[in-house]
Formats: structure tokens, sequence, C-alpha cells
């Protein structure tokens, strides 16, 4: 009989990374990061919880929730309906699997899905604490996740975005090398730096994506040197993700990056690279905030 006394306490389960995608300029490839983050994680063994913030709802389609197939019932079924005034751990009742055919896909992508009505939660903000509604829908229920992805809309001073990054350890900065795409990240430093204490005392940002690269391109390399000086090479995946069919394809195919035949492997095996640098970032990041 093993004697109570002796065996281990239970160890605390380490809770989950929450990482937000964001960048408010809009088409940069926060989505696609997002689903290749998610599925290269679900291709390493880990279970997925993708928080689509954004109303558009384009992570929800393009990773195939199974949501409800009468249109009418989606709203209901949808964080539309949870964020409104939520109950400790209320997200649980509208999470579906991920439809993708393939296995591994189907049984580690669990999915928190958006809906158009998600742009009228902007009416319900304004009462003390309503930017902590995500995180408070969220409690309990992530202790069944490794990874927590969460996609966010294009815009940087909004309800949304508030209750994404109070919900958030870490951002993850897709950014395009063009100008607009690059002022943008800055403005994302500036605004965590100046409004963390007040929304989210440990965010960070893990560091900057460089998406839909052209290595030949003179003001590509140009604009990449923009990115590197925002907070040094060390604030940016080494991995460029480069501009591939695959990930046009994914906005139209709305499969896994590898199931698409054309450059398709090319570009799950890029997201692999940054899921690996993402996690060495986080890991970095928590060491820092203890
Ligand atoms: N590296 C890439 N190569 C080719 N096409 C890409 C690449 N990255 C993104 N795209 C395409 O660019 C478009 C915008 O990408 P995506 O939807 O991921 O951006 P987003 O930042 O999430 O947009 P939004 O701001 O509207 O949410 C999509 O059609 C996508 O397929
Ligand atoms: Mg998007």
């Amino acid at each position: 009989m093993p004697n109570p006394d002796q065996t281990d306490p239970p160890q605390p389960r380490r809770p989950a990374p929450h990482v937000a995608i964001a960048n408010h300029k809009g088409g940069v490839g926060k989505t696609g990061t997002a689903q290749g983050i998610i599925t290269a994680a679900a291709e390493a063994g880990h279970r997925v919880l993708a928080v689509d913030m954004d109303a558009q709802g384009n992570l929800t389609r393009r990773l195939r929730a199974l949501v409800p197939e009468a249109p009418e019932d989606r709203a209901a079924a949808s964080l539309a309906s949870v964020l409104q005034n939520p109950a400790l751990g209320e997200i649980a009742r509208i999470l579906v699997p991920c439809g993708y055919s393939d296995q591994t896909y189907r049984d580690r992508i669990t999915i928190a899905p958006a809906h158009l009505d998600q742009e009228l939660l902007s009416l319900t903000a304004g009462t003390a604490a309503s930017e902590k509604r995500l995180l408070r829908a969220m409690q309990g229920v992530v202790d069944d996740f490794d990874l927590i992805v969460i996609d966010c809309p294009p815009n940087l001073l909004s309800h949304q975005i508030d209750m994404a990054w109070s919900a958030a350890d870490v951002l993850i900065l897709p950014c395009e090398p063009g100008y607009d795409s690059v002022e943008a990240a800055r403005r994302i430093h500036e605004r965590v730096d100046r409004d963390r204490h007040t929304l989210n005392p440990d965010l960070a940002v893990a560091g900057i994506v460089v998406n839909r690269y052209r290595p030949n391109l003179k003001i590509h390399q140009q604009r990449e040197q923009d990115i590197l000086n925002i907070r040094g090479t060390e604030h940016v995946c080494p991995e460029r993700i480069h501009e591939l069919v695959a990930l046009k394809n994914q906005e139209e195919l709305a499969q896994p990056l590898r199931a698409d035949r054309t450059d398709g492997k090319k570009a799950a095996d890029q997201f692999q690279s940054v899921y690996a640098w993402m996690n060495q970032q986080i890991k970095t990041v928590m060491e820092k905030t203890g």
C-alpha cells in the first residue's frame, strides 16, 4: 500500500499560453498566421483552443468550425452571445471541433466561433471590467488545452481588442514588409507600452512574424530592416513567411496548409518553425515577467 504522505503532491499544471495574433492593419495575414500556428501545434500533438475575436469569422470558416447548420442558430452559439455578459467559463457552451477531415486536426483543435453580431459588442462596453469578459468566459475551460490562440480583428482601440488583450499573455504580430504594416506594428508596441498597466500588466509583445516576404524585392529588404529596427533582431521570427500559393488558397479552400498540393508542405513547414520560435519567445517573456 503506498503511504499517501509519501506520494508526490500533484504538480500544479502550468497554464496554457494565451497568444493573441494582432495587427490593426487589415489583410496582413493575422488569420493566416493564426491558422498556421494552430495547425502546427496540432501536428505537434498539442490541444489548441482557437478563439475567433473577429466578427468577420474568417478563422471560424477557415478551420471549418462545426457551427450549427441553421444560420438563425449561429449567433446564440458564438462569442457574440457569450461575451455580452458571461458567467465564469461560459465559453464552454459554444465550443465546437474543427471540421477538417484529417483526425489529427479534428481531435486537437477546438474553436470558439465568431459571428457578425460581434460587431455589436462595442455597445456593451463601458461598464467596469467589461474588457475582462473574454478572460472571465474562458476561466477554467482553458485547463483542457495546451495553447490558446486568439485571432484579433483589424483594429487597435476597440472593445474587442481590449477583451482579447486582457485575456492574452503575449501578442504575436504578423507584419508585411510594407510601410503601413510596419507603422501599424510600431503603434501596437506603443499601445502595449502605454496601456498595459490598466489593461493587463503582464501583457507583452512576444515578437513579429514577417509575412508575404519576397526576398528579391529591394523594397521588401528595406522594410524588413525597418521591422528589425522596431525592437531589434531578437524580436523578429527568423523564418520569413514567403508569398505562397497555398497561403493565398487558404482563404478559398479552408483546409490545412499541408493538404494543399501547390506549396502547402513548404507553408506548413514554415509555420512549424514559427511555432517553435513562438514557444521560445513565450518562455523568454514568461521568465522575465516571472
Ligand atoms: N504569405 C502569403 N502568401 C500569399 N497570400 C497570403 C499570405 N498571407 C496572407 N495571404 C492572403 O492575404 C489575404 C489576407 O490574409 P488574412 O486574412 O490572413 O489577413 P488578416 O490580417 O487576417 O485580414 P483581416 O485584417 O481582414 O482580418 C488572404 O487572402 C490570404 O490568403
Ligand atoms: Mg483576419
